[in-house]
């Protein structure tokens, strides 16, 4: 079992969060949707994360109480592994997301890495946590279902301008 903490960036670590936004590799997932956002690159999912940015980044972010977002800390190497978060809605719900850094995936860091954002969650008065995952991510699902998740609905997007099939996850916390 990996052995992690989830881990409050400062200032200083951002360079972490921008390392993976602008590794095609770690975001390929986040390729080819039709969202139009600043710094947002259709091709590879990359997204421009520079210093300049850092500081706004914090003050609209990590200090809003409606957003929760950690670095994966592995604290027997001491690395930054990947990130998670999520966003509270009006009703309580919480959007999450997670995202290893490629060179860390498939050690094992997604269960233990949700374990924890779960036990955040409901400190923190969460009711519910919802995920729209890609039916490809089979993988994933399975963790998430594992882990309590249910499908609750999906919906039809475009990748690439190709039909995608997204599945609606909830788990009541
Ligand atoms: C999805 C993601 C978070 C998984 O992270 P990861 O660290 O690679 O995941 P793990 O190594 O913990 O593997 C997850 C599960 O898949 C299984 N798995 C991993 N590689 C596998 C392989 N090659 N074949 C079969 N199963 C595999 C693992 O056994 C694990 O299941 P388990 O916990 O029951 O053992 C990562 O691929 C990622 O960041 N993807 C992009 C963002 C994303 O899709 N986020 C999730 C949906 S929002």
């Amino acid at each position: 079992m990996k052995n992690i903490e989830l881990y409050k960036p400062k200032l200083d670590d951002l360079w972490f969060r921008e390392q993976c936004m602008s590794d095609s590799k770690t975001m390929n997932y986040n390729a080819g949707y039709d969202v139009h956002y600043s710094g947002y690159h259709y091709d590879t999912g990359c997204i421009d994360f520079p210093k300049e940015k850092w500081q706004s980044w914090v003050n609209d972010k990590l200090n809003n109480p409606n957003l929760f977002y950690a670095y994966i800390l592995d604290k027997d190497t001491q690395s930054f592994v990947g990130y998670v978060n999520y966003e509270i809605n009006k009703t309580k719900k919480a959007t999450v997301g997670i995202v290893i850094k490629n060179e860390f995936r498939g050690q094992g860091y997604m269960r233990p890495a949700l374990n924890l954002l779960i036990q955040n969650a409901k400190n923190n008065g969460v009711v519910a946590l919802i995920d729209t995952v890609p039916q490809t991510r089979e993988q994933a699902l399975k963790v998430f279902y594992d882990l309590g998740f249910n499908k609750v609905g999906e919906f039809v997007s475009k990748k690439f301008n190709k039909n995608e099939i997204v599945f609606e996850i909830e788990k009541k916390l």
